[in-house]
């Protein structure tokens, strides 16, 4: 297994271009599935977590080819709607192949993803919703299996703001007979850009980015092309990375838009923040001052702050002046990289959901372990500011999500070798 060290305490400068985004990709890489006709795609990361549906797809009948960041999906053979649990415990995303299968084929099989590290992370709605549109679903075996005729399209209410489970119900119902209203509808602009893709399928679909969203059902999708959105978290991490360092970088292909809430944080804590946008051109610069001021958050779903981006500021007010909050609403279990930080020496007090973080004046380089994808990115943060060495062991969680992270933070000046463990 990888791992990288980091030698602290240098400056980032420069710029860089932002992926798209994964969690863009993930889903509309599901959407080929609900099409006889090629769908081809632009700035698709090169991630692991991306290879893994590409492999989850093909294994069901699906052509894919790649060449550098498009990939181009044919699904005209789907003939396996099966997702195993080989693979979709790897990657808990895979369930998004759920919804858009039993809607064109009629039948899926899917494992139950189970719990990760960050939580249980049940899939309770995706069943619910496709129950209430006329599937029979049944969970046998570890395994969700779903049959239908046609959908039909229906009125659903989520429980609570689930992203994929709207991005799952959304592309299930494209293709359902009548309308299908969804009510308290993830908001994030990844469902955005999967209903941007779908609408140049063929699809109709009004309200996304907004928490109700109407579909009304059609035959059939037709091919289209679409390029993916820049990942913000991506972006945001690279934000805290150059705020942390008292840095001055440019991110380009990529927008403040999409970020409203991380971007008013990380001016709060003290940085000078601009979008920049031409027509052929966007971009995003932060100058940041020599020491950050702490900053409180609280994550809860798109507007508000990203449950993605908290464990990256835990590691950013680790260092600031004062004392800050951090209350994490979405996930259960997601601060297992704050015992980490304290291994570098930072001052952290868990109590439930909530993290006291006292700004200490240095941290200290050690061996650290990475536990899932954004508390890795959380180290690797820790890790430039740092004194001496700092190793971040089990980086195939950043893998999954950050293309070639420390390439592109050492064209900011970092210092970051990748050894083979
Ligand atoms: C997506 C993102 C992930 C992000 C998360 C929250 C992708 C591929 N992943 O994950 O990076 O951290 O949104 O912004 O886009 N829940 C249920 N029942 C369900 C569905 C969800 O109880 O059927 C709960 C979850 O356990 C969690 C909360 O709802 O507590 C939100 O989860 P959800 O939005 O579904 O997260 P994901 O879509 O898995």
């Amino acid at each position: 297994m990888d791992r990288l060290v980091i030698a602290g305490g240098r400056r980032l400068e420069g710029e860089v271009a932002v992926s798209g985004a994964k969690n863009a990709a993930l889903p509309i890489l599901c959407a080929a599935l609900l099409t006889r006709e090629p769908l081809i795609l632009s700035n698709v990361p090169r991630l692991n977590d991306i290879c893994t549906m590409l492999r989850l797809l093909e294994q069901m009948g699906v052509k894919s080819e790649r060449d550098g960041h498009r990939v181009s999906l044919d699904a005209s053979d789907l003939n396996n709607p099966v997702a195993p649990y080989e693979l979709v415990k790897t990657m808990r995303a895979s369930v998004l192949v759920l919804g858009p299968l039993v809607a064109r084929h009629g039948e899926a099989q899917v494992s139950l993803p189970g719990g990760c590290a960050i939580g249980a992370r049940p899939v309770d709605q995706h069943i619910k919703g496709l129950q209430s549109m006329g599937a029979e679903v049944g969970v046998d075996h570890g395994y969700v299996n779903a049959r239908a005729g046609r959908l039909r399209g229906a009125r659903i209410f989520t429980d609570m703001v689930t992203v994929t489970g709207t991005e799952n119900l959304m592309m299930a119902a494209c293709l359902a007979d009548g309308e299908t209203v969804i009510e308290n509808a993830a908001r994030e602009p990844e469902v955005v850009d999967l209903a941007q893709c779908l609408v140049s399928m063929g699809a109709q679909i009004s309200g996304a980015g907004t928490d109700l969203i109407r579909i009304r059902g059609v035959e059939r999708l037709h091919g289209a092309e679409h390029r993916v959105m820049p990942d913000r978290i991506e972006t945001g991490t690279f934000l805290c990375a150059a705020a942390v360092t008292g840095g001055d970088v440019r991110l380009t292909g990529t927008s403040t838009g999409y970020l409203d809430a991380v971007v008013d944080k990380l001016m709060d804590a003290g940085c000078d923040i601009v979008g920049e946008k031409t027509p052929s051109f966007e971009a995003i610069r932060i100058r940041a001052p020599h020491r950050l001021q702490a900053v409180s958050i609280r994550t809860a779903p798109y507007p508000a702050f990203p449950t993605d981006m908290q464990a990256q500021f835990m590691a950013i007010n680790t260092v600031a002046e004062g004392t800050a909050i951090i209350r994490e609403t979405i996930f259960e279990n997601r601060f297992m990289h704050a015992v980490e930080l304290q291994r570098l020496g930072a001052d952290i007090r868990i109590d439930g959901n909530t993290a006291v973080v006292k700004g200490v004046d240095r941290l200290q380089g050690a061996t650290v372990m990475a536990t899932d994808l954004r508390a890795s990115a959380s180290l690797v943060i820790a890790g430039l500011v740092a004194d001496g060495e700092t190793t971040v062991d089990r980086i195939y969680h950043l893998d999954r999500g950050y293309e070639r992270i420390e390439e592109k933070m050492n064209a900011l000046g970092a210092r970051i070798r990748r050894e083979k463990a």
